[in-house]
Parts: structure tokens; sequence; C-alpha cells
């Protein structure tokens, strides 16, 4: 095949197809697997109960349906639903926002790939890096930028905390790159489940704005929705200097492919004319949830009232288990703060992370390795391949299973 540098850099090896293909091949083979290796939300029946009436609705009324499936949307999306949910961020959050702050997109993981690629790499300004001020960041990420080079990190600092638990905050030594195009964190983190103070959200803020640079905030696990946040102390956040993305896929939804870009007008417009050249339109059926949804705000109610509460009581019972289970095991779990993940740190691992998850796999548990995760660091940390991911959007029983064969390969790797 003789292909383009663009060509060969999506089609050759990348994190994530490696870890999706692997994902699927693993539970195809042993479809006994313990799954917590997916990034795929909890199936919750209330919830599943909710999205299926209303499609159901929509399905059932036949002017509804032919908008569903009949036609193309413009640019940035269905009007109704940008102007709903312009609307009610300016209420509940006060945030001055219209219309043409928002458009539709397929998904976070494609509005980032846009976005990254429209402002990291070569310009009038030379090349220029997206930054990720505090990593791990998403695995996801890794590979989007088109250009060689077009991300850059910086390391974050450790606080210890009681209870074998750890949290990484931003390195109050932190220097932002000259070459940086844009600052770019994940709120709350995945893979960590971190989520960044209010304070650290506006310092960096202030110090994108300070270089005339955005600030992307991707709250594909956050506020308004899914509102997977754990502790009173983060706030939702937007200012005409952030370009924040939501999903639906973490409420339950990521089959529909659909999520929201919120920024300055004058960006709305160009992100959404890269994205009309790049898919033409957005997909409809995410948008004509949403919209009935959002009307008597029941996707906020359910965010706060139902997906919240289910997942912080199963990232208190995972954390208990897994404490329980690793009593004497040199580990370290990051206070789970958000999102939905337990990020275990094991000091002095003697084997890679990849032999860990090869070791697990055997043993009946999949899991992510860490390293993925410090994809833009450009030097070496050893912290970097000693650090695991797993997913606690899975039953008690699987917690269980879990953290018991978890601890017994652990024992057997560090005797
Ligand atoms: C932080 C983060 N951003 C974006 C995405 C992609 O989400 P979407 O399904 O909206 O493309 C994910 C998926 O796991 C994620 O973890």
């Amino acid at each position: 095949m003789k292909l383009s540098y663009y060509g060969q850099h999506y089609s050759g090896p990348s994190a994530i197809v490696t870890l999706m293909d692997d994902l699927g091949s693993a539970l195809r083979a042993h479809p006994g697997l313990l799954m917590m290796g997916g990034g795929s939300p909890a199936r919750i029946p209330e919830v599943e109960q909710l999205f299926q009436q209303t499609l159901q609705q929509i399905a059932g009324d036949a002017e509804q349906a032919q908008l569903l499936l009949g036609r193309y949307q413009g640019p940035k999306g269905d009007l109704a639903v940008r102007e709903l949910l312009a609307q009610q961020l300016a209420e509940e959050q006060g945030w001055p926002l219209t219309a043409d702050h928002i458009a539709l997109t397929n998904g976070g993981q494609s509005a980032f790939g846009i976005i990254a690629n429209m402002l990291a790499g070569s310009s009038d300004m030379g090349h220029r890096t997206l930054h990720f001020p505090l990593v791990p960041e998403y695995l996801g990420y890794a590979d989007a930028g088109i250009e060689p080079g077009s991300f850059s990190a910086s390391q974050p600092t450790i606080k210890f905390l009681d209870d074998g638990l750890f949290k990484y905050t931003l390195d109050p030594a932190l220097t932002i790159p000259v070459s940086a195009a844009a600052l770019c964190v994940s709120r709350p983190t995945n893979p960590s489940g971190n989520v960044l103070s209010d304070a650290e959200l506006q310092w960096l803020d202030a110090a994108a704005r300070q270089r005339d640079i955005p600030l992307i905030i991707d709250a594909a696990y956050g506020l308004p929705f899914p509102a997977l946040h754990y502790s009173d102390d983060s706030n939702p956040y937007w200012s005409d200097n952030v370009i924040l993305l939501l999903s639906l896929s973490k409420v339950g939804l990521p089959g529909v492919r659909s999520g929201f870009v919120i920024a300055k007008p004058e960006f709305i417009e160009a992100f959404s004319r890269a994205n009309t050249i790049l898919n033409l339109a957005v997909g409809n059926l995410g948008p004509a949830l949403a919209l009935l949804l959002l009307q008597d705000r029941r996707l906020q109610r359910l965010s706060r009232e139902v997906l919240q509460p289910w997942y912080k009581a199963k990232a208190e019972t995972a954390l208990r288990l897994m404490q329980t289970a690793l009593l004497g095991v040199p580990c370290h779990i990051h206070v789970p703060q958000g999102a939905f993940f337990l990020w275990l740190w094991l000091p002095g691992l003697p084997i890679s992370t990849t032999q860990l998850y090869e070791e697990l796999k055997l043993a009946g548990l999949l899991v992510i390795p860490g390293d993925g995760s410090f994809f833009a660091l450009h030097s070496p940390w050893q912290h970097s391949h000693e650090c695991l991911r797993l997913s606690y959007a899975v039953s008690d029983q699987c917690l269980q299973q879990g953290s018991v064969i978890l601890a017994q390969v652990l024992r057997r790797i560090f005797a």
C-alpha cells in the first residue's frame, strides 16, 4: 500500500487501536474474563429504561422519526438543542451562552481530534503543541495529532494521603512551553479519577489567557452531565477562553456517538466548518435524545440523582475491596474523585505493566496498563511504568473476584 504520511500515521501502530483490539479479542477468546479494562459506562436498569422509552417516543412518532432518519443537520447541528442547552447552562451556571457558543459533535473523540489538529502542528507561529499540564491523561488522545510531536506534557506533583491513597496536583513550578498552542485537561481525569480543583482550573485558564491560547477542558465524565464528581469542592467551569467538550457517552449512550463543544462563537464557527468537511453532518440520534432529555431537565436530574450516587457508591465499594485484598502489597491508589476508574501505583513493580496486563489476563482479569497514559512526556519517569487502570463500572461480584485475582498475581510478582 502506498500511503501518505497522514495515511501511514493513522493506519500505523497506536496505543488506542492495539488496546481496543486486544480487549475485544481477549473477550471473544475467553468470554468469562472479568472486564475491568474498558471505558464503557455501567449497566443501570433505570437508566437503560429511560433511554429505551425516549427512543420509542421518537420512533413512534412519524414526523420525529422522519426528522431522525431522513435529513442532514447544518454545520453546527440542530438549533433547538443548542438553544435549549445554552439557555439552561446560562440559568444553572451563569455562563453567558447563546446557541452560537455550541456545536454538536459525533462524540468527544472526534471533536478532540479535530480541535487538536486545528491548534497544534505547523503554523505561521512555528511548530506548536497541545500541552497537557498534568499527565497521566486519556490514552485516546495519544495518536490523534496528525503531525509528529503535536503534544507535550508536564509531570504532576504527587501528594501522599492517608490509607495508602495519593493524589496528583499541578506542579507548583509548572512552566508552559513557549510553543504551546493550547492547554488540555480531562476533568474528571481518565485514567486516574483525579478532579482538578476549581483553583487549579482558574490558574490554568489565567496562564493560558496570558499566552493568548485556549484551555481545553474535556468533561466527558464531568459536569453538568454525567456529573461523576464525588467531592463538593469542584464546580463546572467555563470562560470565553475555554473550549469545553461534553459527551453523551458516559451518561450511558456511547453507541450514539454524540457530544457538544462549548466555546466562543468565533471558535465554534471554525470548528463546525472543519467538522462539516470531515463528517458532513453530525448524527441525529444524540441531539434528538438530548432535546427530549433536556426538556424538563431530566438529563441533569438523572446525572445528579441516579448516575452520580450510583458511581460514587461503586467507587467506595471498589476502593474498600481493593484496599482489603491488597493489604501488604506495595500499592498506592489514587483517591477516586470522579469518573469510574481506580488508578493503582505499584512502586518497584519488577515487570512491565504490559507483562502484568498479560499475567492478569491469563489469570482471568482484564485491566489497562498505565504506560500509554504518559504519552506526551519527553523525559523518563519511573512512575509512568508502575501504574494500572481498573474500571469499576461493573458488578460488585466482578469487583470482588477482580480484587482477589489482582492480589494473588501481585503477591506472586512481588514475592
Ligand atoms: C476523557 C475522555 N474523553 C473523550 C472520550 C471519548 O468519548 P466519546 O465516546 O464521546 O467519543 C473518552 C472515552 O473514554 C474519555 O475517557
